[in-house]
């Protein structure tokens, strides 16, 4: 059988704006029980084989955390902030109608809050982004007011469960690592290139653990103390897209190019904003001793192998990253609620115990975290597939 990472995509599809002329993009990757999941993104320049790599991660995240639904991925080629953007997604989210009623569940991504896309989704008469899943929960009422109590709990720090439990997940893959070999927290630092949902979140639960963040990145630039980041006070100062507004920021902090957050030496890099942050043509450039993937696809093939040569592992996307979307279908699925106590246990506990284990197998035998994540995904696919096989039911969203 095929693993999940290496299969072509069951369907591409390209749109045209009418009003802008601008593209966007669905590639559903694989549908278990008829259902795909995978946020939407929008970016100057998106392109369908980006979708297409960030579907297929999906498929191998959704296979590696056991979850009963298939990888999918939405992009647009617009800026977030041109101001016909919100225009754009709705038309998007319309014409991709048939899909997002019953067979794509999406959700937020880079460029795309998740208020927003609600909101859009609400706009067109589908009330939230899960509405494929919730229209075939046994009771969607309840199931759709069990989501929205789930994303909208508060959590310290005046934040949305929903919006945080990406960023917490990633900061658990941190801190799996860190204890994997041994690290202790007050003497690790973290460098994360993007400050947004995932970023942001993962800097506040790192440096809430005691990890000294020492350098972020937002569009306009890296931000640096040797000593670590004062990270409560630098997120107060963003705006609805990340960035950090420079005239609150401390005298002492360095302000430093915007790439330069790779590059600062701290223990462990977290690429958190574009994808492909890491190429050949920078690979060699990274002095961190680990890479955790917060962004999807942040690096190419080609500089992962650069940078295993340098006996510097890369915890792949699909593992660092999936707390948004395992949370998402745990939620759905009903096996958390609206306490976030339940939630950050959960994730805590299954994101230490996958890095415990791809980091074992890359200290044992040098096999990459990729390829030790990829055969867990496809042990999980092919037990799935067994299960169809003998008619138990794989998808029941109560
Ligand atoms: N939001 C989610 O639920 C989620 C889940 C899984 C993976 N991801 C992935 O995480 C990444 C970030 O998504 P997000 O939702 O946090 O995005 P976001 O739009 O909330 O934040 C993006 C951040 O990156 C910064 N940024 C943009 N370009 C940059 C550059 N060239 N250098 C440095 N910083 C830059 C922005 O200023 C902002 O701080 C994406 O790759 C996305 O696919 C997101």
């Amino acid at each position: 059988m095929k693993t999940p990472n290496t299969t072509e995509p069951m369907l591409r599809l390209t749109w045209t704006d009418p009003v802008t002329g601008t593209h966007g993009y669905l590639v559903v990757h694989s549908l278990v029980s008829g259902i795909a999941t995978g946020g939407t993104r929008m970016r100057r320049g998106c392109t369908l084989s980006e979708v297409e790599d960030l579907a297929r991660g999906m498929a191998s995240k959704t296979a590696a955390f056991n979850l009963p639904v298939g990888g999918a991925k939405g992009g647009i080629d617009c800026d977030p902030k041109d101001p016909e953007a919100r225009g754009v997604l709705e038309r998007f989210c319309t014409a991709m109608r048939p899909w997002l009623d019953a067979h794509w569940v999406t959700a937020e991504d880079l460029g795309v809050p998740q208020h927003l896309i609600d909101d859009v989704f609400a706009k067109i008469g589908l009330q939230q982004s899960y509405h494929a899943a919730i229209t075939r929960s046994s009771d969607p009422q309840r199931t759709l007011q069990r989501v929205q109590a789930g994303l909208n709990a508060p959590v310290p720090g005046g934040q949305l469960l929903g919006d945080v439990i990406g960023g917490y997940g990633v900061a658990q893959a941190c801190l799996g690592v860190a204890g994997a070999w041994g690290w202790h927290g007050a003497e690790t630092t973290v460098a994360i290139q993007g400050v947004g949902t995932m970023g942001g979140g993962a800097a506040w639960y790192l440096h809430e653990a005691g990890v000294r963040v020492v350098a972020v990145a937002d569009a306009a630039g890296t931000l640096y103390h040797p000593s670590g980041l004062d990270i409560p006070a630098l997120l107060e100062l963003r705006d609805r897209y990340g960035e950090i507004d420079r005239s609150g920021v401390a005298a002492d902090v360095q302000r430093l190019p915007r790439d330069a957050v790779g590059t600062v030496g701290a223990d462990i890099f977290v690429p958190a904003a574009i994808s492909y942050a890491i190429t050949p043509d920078n690979a060699m450039e990274v002095k961190a001793r680990v890479v955790v993937e917060a962004a999807n696809a942040a690096t190419t093939p080609e500089a992962e192998a650069m940078l295993a040569a340098r006996d510097i592992p890369v915890i792949p996307d699909f593992i660092a990253n999936a707390g948004a979307a395992a949370w998402a279908w745990w939620l759905l699925l009903g096996e958390v609620g609206a306490d976030p106590a339940d939630s950050f246990l959960r994730l805590r506990n299954e994101m230490q115990a996958k890095v415990a284990l791809l980091a074992a197998e890359w200290e044992a035998t040098r096999v990459s975290p990729r390829s030790t994540g990829l055969m867990l995904a496809e042990r999980n696919q092919a037990e799935r597939v067994a299960a169809e096989a003998t008619g138990e039911a794989v998808l029941a969203i109560p």
